[in-house]
């Protein structure tokens, strides 16, 4: 296996000192509006590089997760309207390292924030618990997908430039922090994309940036709609769009479904 655990961490202490530059490059401002000062922001580093090597608990993850719920939806599916984004099945290292960057700023979703918040200062074992959680429930058998125009364009575009780092199938690879994206809501995709291509999504791969930098709208179109046509393995999906979550009891209120 070449996968060591150290080269895991190597890899992330990399991505890590990319946040972090691009952080104390950034205003006093900055730092202030987010809210997090130098010192927070270490104990931060700590609890998610713990959190990567903890052995989880699905079982307190469960109930943590029931924060997570009234938006991501009780089984992690999110909206179709791609205003949630599915999280179930994704890899727990990415969920782990996105709520980082969700609570350091880098992505723009202060709704979640209140969310995350308490279950980060629970420490790395609850982030570890939350997201072992998640990626292991099944994950939605119908996303919403394009308007399927120009699907081999799409492909075109996919394997010349995201293929490399989220695989032929769109699965990601958990130790390298590269996202599973298939099977994920068609406008949730194309809005990521134009965020992490203006900018505006700002923990984004610095070579996933240039590659999109020469993509235009209707590239973005097309591969989104590729993306979100790209089958998980049978293995991951549930077995009906009707599956309900178990863990959570009948009438539990999520977010509107749209
Ligand atoms: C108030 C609603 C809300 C709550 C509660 C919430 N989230 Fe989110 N979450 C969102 C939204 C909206 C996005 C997408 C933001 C964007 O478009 O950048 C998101 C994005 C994410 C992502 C990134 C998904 C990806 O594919 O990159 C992860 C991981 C995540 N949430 C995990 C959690 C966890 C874990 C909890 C519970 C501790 C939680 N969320 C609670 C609204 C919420
Ligand atoms: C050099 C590796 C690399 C390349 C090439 C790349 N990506 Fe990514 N991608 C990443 C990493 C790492 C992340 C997670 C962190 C981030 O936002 O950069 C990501 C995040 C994403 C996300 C957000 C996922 C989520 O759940 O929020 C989408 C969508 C995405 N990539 C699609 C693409 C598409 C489409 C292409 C090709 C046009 C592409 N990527 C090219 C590495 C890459």
């Amino acid at each position: 296996m070449h996968n060591s655990s150290g080269e895991v961490m190597n890899n992330y202490l990399k991505r890590l000192m990319n946040v972090k530059m691009k952080f104390f490059f950034s205003t006093v401002g900055m730092v202030l509006a987010f809210n997090v000062n130098a010192a927070q922001l270490a104990d931060l580093d700590v609890t998610i590089q713990q959190a990567i090597s903890a052995t989880p608990n699905i079982e307190k993850g469960k109930a943590l997760y029931r924060n997570c719920a009234v938006c991501h939806s009780p089984e992690g599916w999110g909206t179709s309207s791609g205003h949630f984004p599915q999280i179930a099945g994704q890899h727990k290292s990415v969920i782990i390292k996105q709520l980082e960057d969700i609570q350091l700023g880098n992505r723009d979703n202060p709704t979640m924030r209140p969310f995350a918040d308490p279950v980060i200062k629970l420490g790395s074992q609850a982030v570890a618990d939350v997201a072992a959680y998640i990626s292991q429930l099944p994950m939605v058998p119908e996303n919403s997908v394009g308007y399927g125009a120009q699907l081999d364009r799409g492909k075109e575009l996919y394997e010349e430039n995201c293929k490399q780092c989220h695989k032929e199938n769109g699965e990601g690879k958990a130790d390298k922090f590269y996202p599973r994206i298939q099977g994920q809501h068609f406008n949730y995709l194309k809005r990521q994309l134009h965020w992490i291509k203006t900018g505006k999504r700002r923990n984004a791969d610095i070579k996933m940036v240039k590659q999109l930098r020469d993509f235009s709208l209707q590239d973005i179109d097309l591969v989104s709609d590729y993306v979100s046509r790209l089958r998980p393995d049978k293995s991951l999906t549930a077995k009906s769009i009707h599956w309900k979550n178990p863990d959570f009891r009948k009438g539990f209120r999520a977010a509107p479904r749209n």
